[in-house]
């Protein structure tokens, strides 16, 4: 987890930052990083209370985890409380936190048996203790795990996160405060442990980065869907990742400077022919 005040290893993150230096693109996105978006009004148009919608928004994550772990995807990382959500109603916000607490307590022995490694991203301070528990436990216990990394942004932000991260390293390394680059503060982002998303997905319509990984989406693909997140199911990420795999990823060439598309190994994505 990222406490504030941990001292932290100074060994440099094994990925590449897409602004120092051009990261190795694949055929199926290495890291997806969504925004759930829409769980109220999937609600509201049926009548529902709000909170009916959350509910179903945890199966859309157990179906988007199961879908990534099959596609290949090594790293989802999903937004499920911002540091603004605590401007909601009380009653919606104690909902999610209890939320947040069975779908751990029910989900995590399945996670871990599947090859699933669990981190949580943002502060958990204001969290309840039995929360704060249960996300430190789900970490520990699914540590080693490496088919897929599912990261859950909570109370996250992603001005609060390179706030963090710059506070941290000059506690750590007070000589950088007269000058330091993106190397010396890349360790102390939240996501250190990860490559920059390449696919970053927002449900629900919107069409704005609402605060998440804000430093690491520098030159992730953006794909916005009406869909509402209760109703995205694997049909609909596959259609994000065909999209996806329609992209021209410069990172700042030209078109003519871009490796042959045939290195890229294809991939196939069942019941989307064609797609690889
Ligand atoms: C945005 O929809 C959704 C949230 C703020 C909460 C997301 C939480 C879940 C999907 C629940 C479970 C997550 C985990 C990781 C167990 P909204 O309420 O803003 O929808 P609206 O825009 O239609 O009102």
């Amino acid at each position: 987890m990222n406490h504030t005040d941990r001292p932290i290893k100074r060994a440099m993150s094994s990925f590449t930052s897409s602004t120092v230096e051009i990261p190795e693109v694949r055929r199926v996105p290495r890291h997806i990083a969504i925004i759930m978006d829409g769980n109220g009004r999937w609600a509201k148009q049926r009548y529902l209370p709000r909170v009916a919608g959350h509910k179903r928004g945890v199966e859309a994550v157990r179906t988007a985890v199961r879908t990534c772990g099959e596609r290949g995807v090594e790293y989802l990382t999903l937004f499920a409380f911002s540091s603004e959500n605590w401007r909601r109603p009380p009653e919606e916000v104690s909902f999610l936190m209890q939320l947040f607490v069975v779908a751990l307590e029910q989900e995590v022995e399945k996670l871990h048996e599947n090859g699933v490694r669990f981190k949580m991203i943002g502060d958990p301070a204001p969290f309840e203790p039995k929360l704060r528990r249960l996300l430190r436990e789900a970490e520990a216990l699914t540590a080693s795990n490496e088919r897929l990394t599912l990261t859950i942004a909570a109370n996250y932000g992603g001005r609060w996160d390179v706030m963090q991260a710059v506070r941290r390293m000059l506690h750590d390394r007070p000589e950088l405060a007269s000058g330091f680059g993106e190397r010396d503060l890349a360790p102390y982002l939240s996501l250190s442990y990860a490559p920059e998303p390449d696919l970053f997905i927002r449900t629900g319509g919107e069409q704005r980065i609402s605060n998440f990984v804000l430093w690491q989406l520098a030159y992730s693909e953006l794909y916005f869907t009406e869909t509402l997140w209760p109703d995205f199911d694997a049909a609909c990420l596959d259609r994000a990742i065909v999209s996806y795999q329609q992209r021209e990823r410069r990172f700042g060439r030209t078109s003519e400077q871009l490796p042959d598309e045939a290195d890229l190994a294809p991939v196939r994505i069942e019941g989307m022919g064609g797609a690889g």
